[in-house]
């Protein structure tokens, strides 16, 4: 099974454990890969449409770990019950889509070891949501697939400090904190996004002054990388 290189970055950061359940499986790679590699015993794959679960039991088949992987369709955390998994993955949806899934089932949410995020776009948006709602980053890697960058979060359910500055959200503060290899062009790309925004917005629109406000919170981190 050959990987992209955003599955492989998310796969490697699951740790061992007795049953993973991932939602919003598809294609069903990240169960499959988990449970041929030992990383976890079982897996329980969801989606919420029947064409992906369909498609993953074929893939199941395929891969010989039909007897390891229950597949269930379902909205988010709803197929499971608190205690069977006991780490998640949410991948390749929006940081709001997966905020909502996290919160419209919080208690189960929070009986996780861990949980790893990978939000499509507005990565922002998912670590304000885990900040305000008492859940902990613990680690963070990004990827550069295709030429288009992916946020991967590795979540437990401990309070942690709101961050400082609002760019943090934007960049994930650990991927400041441990340098990572990819945080500085990602930077870049983001202040040329945001320069193209500025110019624009009339400087009389309240707006401008918000994204002045980010664009130099960036140009900060860049400069003391
Ligand atoms: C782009 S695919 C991502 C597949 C895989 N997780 C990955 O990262 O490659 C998104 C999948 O999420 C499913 N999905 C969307 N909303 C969902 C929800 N609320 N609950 C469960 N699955 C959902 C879709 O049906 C689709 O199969």
């Amino acid at each position: 099974m050959i990987l992209s290189e955003r599955l492989k970055h998310i796969v490697s950061m699951i740790p061992n454990c007795k049953c993973i359940a991932d939602i919003g499986t598809d294609h069903g790679y990240i169960p499959i890969y988990a449970v041929l590699n030992g990383i976890s015993e079982r897996a329980i794959a969801t989606d919420i449409n029947k064409g992906p679960i369909d498609a993953a039991i074929k893939n199941f088949k395929k891969y010989r770990v039909i007897d390891k992987i229950e597949a269930r369709i379902g909205d988010g955390l709803k197929p499971l019950k608190i205690g069977e998994a006991d780490v998640s993955v949410i991948a390749g949806m929006g940081g709001n889509l997966i905020g909502n899934i996290l919160n419209e089932n919080i208690e189960l949410a929070r009986s996780f070891k861990c949980i790893l995020l990978q939000p499509m776009q507005y990565p922002e948006v998912l670590r304000k949501y885990l900040v305000e709602n008492n859940f902990s980053i613990i680690d963070e890697d990004i990827v550069k697939d295709e030429n288009k960058y992916y946020h991967i979060l590795k979540v437990s359910n401990n309070r942690m400090q709101p961050f400082e500055k609002e760019v943090y959200y934007y960049t994930g503060k650990i991927l400041i904190e441990k340098k990572h290899p990819l945080i500085e062009e990602y930077i870049s790309d983001k202040i040329n996004v945001l320069e193209e925004i500025l110019s624009s917005i009339p400087t009389e629109n309240p707006r401008h002054y918000e994204v002045e406000k980010l664009l130099n919170e960036f140009k900060e981190v860049k400069e003391c990388l």
